[in-house]
């Protein structure tokens, strides 16, 4: 029997979390005649945590006590230094780094994969070339030459690594990889749905980001219920629209998914982009205003922020096409970001977006 050997490709948080689901049913399939090797490789970016290195501490106690503190994501897990190590033998690939991350990754790995593997995408991130966007799956598509699938949904790491119940949405292109990865990914509290709209599922996980810094900068202001609402469901047209306008193909119902309404939610209320874009209007009001990256230091301890990346990216492929009022509120955002407006234009952002012009 040949089974397929997965490695992952990433270790902050989320990585982490999913592998633990990934690491789950890899045993169970390789304890019976199961289509999956036991062993799941983890490429880590290796650095020193507390003078060890990162890679023996997971391989030691099978817990990113960085990342993902406090969680055993499985002692099939082994975690590897080096990239091209990780993906050797390897017939599914998981991509999951921040997005900023991921070309030079793939550059790494062009020619160097198998060439019958297939992938798939946790990352929520863009890329913004001259001639346009380009998703971080199409990235992975082009430059290894393999097919490549999507999971984006209402996932906040922690909760996930705490077994919580969640879904996602696996967006594919081939229906057999989208039930491989359906069987990779699904344990008993983590449900998976199917759509064969991978622009769409990606465009919706990559552009909540953009909408909750937005919900932070309401919840800095100390605004109630109904403006977050307001700036959720704004939010939640912008995104579908853009993906639409930009994607042809990309479906209205996938919005309805996890990965759109689901994990705007999710995100405008737990994560770490609202959190940052919170702790930026209040040290704003105080007086002694930080930066985004300061902010991002000091309060994700290495994590990182996809959000004001993104919101630039967004912003830059609404100049190029002359769509910057037809996006007001993705505009205001981008605004207040890079310190043009100040935090509450989000309370008028239709007028605001005309300002930042
Ligand atoms: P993270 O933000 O927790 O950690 C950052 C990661 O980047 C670490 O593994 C770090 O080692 C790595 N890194 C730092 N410098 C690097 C470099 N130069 N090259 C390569 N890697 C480097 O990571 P995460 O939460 O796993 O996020 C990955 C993706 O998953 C992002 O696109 C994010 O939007 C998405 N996501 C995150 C969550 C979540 O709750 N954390 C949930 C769903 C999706
Ligand atoms: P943050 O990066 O804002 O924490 O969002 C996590 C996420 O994508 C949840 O699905």
């Amino acid at each position: 029997l040949k089974r397929h050997q997965v490695a992952f490709i990433g270790s902050g948080a989320w990585a982490c979390a999913a592998a633990k689901l990934v690491a789950y049913n890899c045993k169970l399939s390789s304890e019976g005649t199961g289509e999956f090797a036991e062993a799941v490789r983890m490429w880590v970016y290796e650095e020193e945590v507390g003078g060890r290195k990162l890679t023996d501490i997971i391989n030691e106690t099978h817990e990113n006590v960085k990342y993902l503190p406090g969680i055993s994501i499985g002692d099939n897990i082994v975690a590897c230094p080096d990239l091209l190590d990780a993906v050797k033998d390897a017939d599914v690939l998981v991509f999951c780094t921040p997005h900023q991350f991921t070309r030079d990754i793939c550059r790494q790995l062009r020619g160097k994969v198998n060439p019958t593997a297939v992938a798939i995408s946790l990352t929520k991130g863009m890329r913004v070339r001259a001639e346009g966007p380009q998703l971080i799956s199409e990235l992975v598509r082009k430059n290894l030459n393999i097919d490549c699938s999507v999971l984006m949904g209402a996932n906040i790491a922690k909760d996930i690594g705490n077994e919580e119940l969640s879904e996602a949405t696996i967006g594919y292109a081939v229906p057999s990889n989208g039930e491989l990865f359906k069987r990779l990914f699904e344990t008993p509290n983590f449900y998976v749905q199917l759509v064969p709209d991978i622009a769409g599922a990606e465009m919706a996980g990559t552009l909540k980001n953009v909408v909750a810094l937005a919900a932070g900068f309401v919840d800095g202001l100390g605004k109630g219920p109904n403006t977050k609402a307001a700036i959720m469901r704004a939010g939640l047209n912008e995104m579908r629209s853009l993906a639409e306008r930009i994607y042809p193909t990309v479906r209205d119902e996938t919005f309805f998914e996890s990965c759109g309404v689901a994990d705007l939610i999710a995100t405008c209320y737990g994560g770490r982009n609202r959190l940052v874009a919170e702790a930026y209007v209040r040290a704003y009001q105080s007086g002694f205003p930080k930066s985004f990256d300061i902010l991002e230091a000091e309060l994700l301890a290495g994590q990182k922020l996809q959000g004001v990346l993104t919101s630039d990216e967004v912003q830059s492929i609404l100049q190029i096409k002359g769509w910057e009022t037809e996006y007001p509120l993705f505009t205001t955002v981008n605004g207040i970001v890079n310190g043009l407006l100040p935090p509450v234009a989000i309370t008028t952002y239709k007028s605001a977006a005309l300002q930042s012009q």
